[in-house]
């Protein structure tokens, strides 16, 4: 990767084009089977893009309680877009139900929706994958309502090589679709929108609104495509460590793990025991572990973590788990 970035193709991608940016924008649109694409410096940035593409300033969003860009973007849709949150509840991967349970019909009271976004896989669900079936679903009841579609896959590789479906077919859902290559495919930055032409020359103005508008970025495009071209398919083995790592903490008295679809491995903690203090003891053992909420931790498979070191990471979480209860005064 260091390599293909050394020996970039670079042009003025805000002036008239960089030839790798166009090389990847070609790769991504084809790999999801949309007419054109558009390279982003982030994932956050992509995901707000496509918000204020397809939403309207006064209206909704409709979106999962923990999806990322609810949760994870710092109030960006209503601060940058003038958009609110209605949030479907409960499990991570949205069914037909939940998405029922969230959009209102219009009424001169309530607030009217404009947009659904799903996110897929699901981040704070575990890496959860949405089946391309059960997104159709979902994206032709939210037509019915005139909802525009946004897909956040920034790991839809991950679900591509989970379920063995291809891109396009989870894209196909959606009217702009965002990966990243800078979680599973270990580029240094990047994402990317794809969906219509015309949406994607609206994308591209409030991409320059967000001051996303680079030069020389053909450095940086070459990067993803050396990870769309050579990491996609090793995204079976972080699949196969997260299993690994999963069934080891699984062990930990009380945890609570549900068996990894993906690289992303939540951890519900046993009663008393606090992300924080895990996160430390398993910092003092080499192991980086992140605190997600108030029960539980979150632990990523990546292209930098072998099988073997992620059997170590799980035993040392594992015994920090049981080592923190034993600690513990009892009552
Ligand atoms: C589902 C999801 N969408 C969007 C993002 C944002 O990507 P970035 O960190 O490149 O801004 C993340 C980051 O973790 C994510 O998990």
């Amino acid at each position: 990767m260091r390599r293909a970035i050394a020996d970039a193709e670079v042009g003025d991608d805000v002036l008239d084009g960089d030839p790798t940016v166009r090389r990847l924008e070609a790769r991504v649109a084809e790999l999801l089977g949309c007419d054109a694409a558009l390279f982003f410096p982030s994932g956050t940035m992509a995901n707000q893009s496509a918000l204020m593409t397809l939403g309207r300033p006064g209206t909704e969003f409709i979106a999962h309680e923990e999806a990322h860009v609810v949760d994870r973007e710092k109030c960006a849709a209503a601060m940058l877009s003038g958009m609110q949150p209605r949030l479907m509840r409960g499990a991570a991967r949205p069914t037909l139900d939940t998405f029922r349970a969230a959009v209102r019909p219009s009424s001169p009271h309530l607030p009217q929706a404009s947009l659904l976004c799903i996110e897929n896989t699901h981040n704070s669900g575990g890496g959860v994958v949405t089946p391309a079936a059960e997104l159709d679903a979902i994206a032709s009841a939210a037509r019915a309502f005139g909802l525009g579609v946004f897909l956040d896959g920034a790991r839809l590789w991950n679900a591509h090589v989970a379920t063995g479906t291809p891109l396009a077919s989870f894209a196909r859902a959606a009217d702009l679709t965002m990966v990243s290559f800078s979680k599973g495919l270990g580029a240094p930055v990047g994402a990317a929108l794809a969906g219509r032409r015309a949406l994607i020359d609206e994308a591209r103005d409030a991409r320059r609104r967000f001051g996303g508008g680079m030069r020389q970025s053909g450095v940086l495009a070459a990067a993803c495509l050396y990870g769309i071209e050579h990491n996609i398919g090793r995204l079976a083995d972080d699949h196969a460590a997260a299993a690994r790592f999963a069934s080891i903490v699984a062990e930990a008295n009380g945890a609570s793990v549900v068996p990894p679809d993906t690289n992303i491995v939540m951890v519900t903690l046993p009663a008393g025991v606090r992300p924080g203090d895990v996160e430390r003891a398993a910092s003092e053992r080499g192991v980086g572990i992140v605190p997600w909420d108030a029960t539980r931790i979150r632990a990523v498979t990546h292209l930098d973590v072998a099988a073997a070191d992620a059997e170590r990471a799980a035993v040392a979480v594992r015994d920090v788990i049981n080592a923190i209860q034993r600690q513990r005064p009892t009552a």
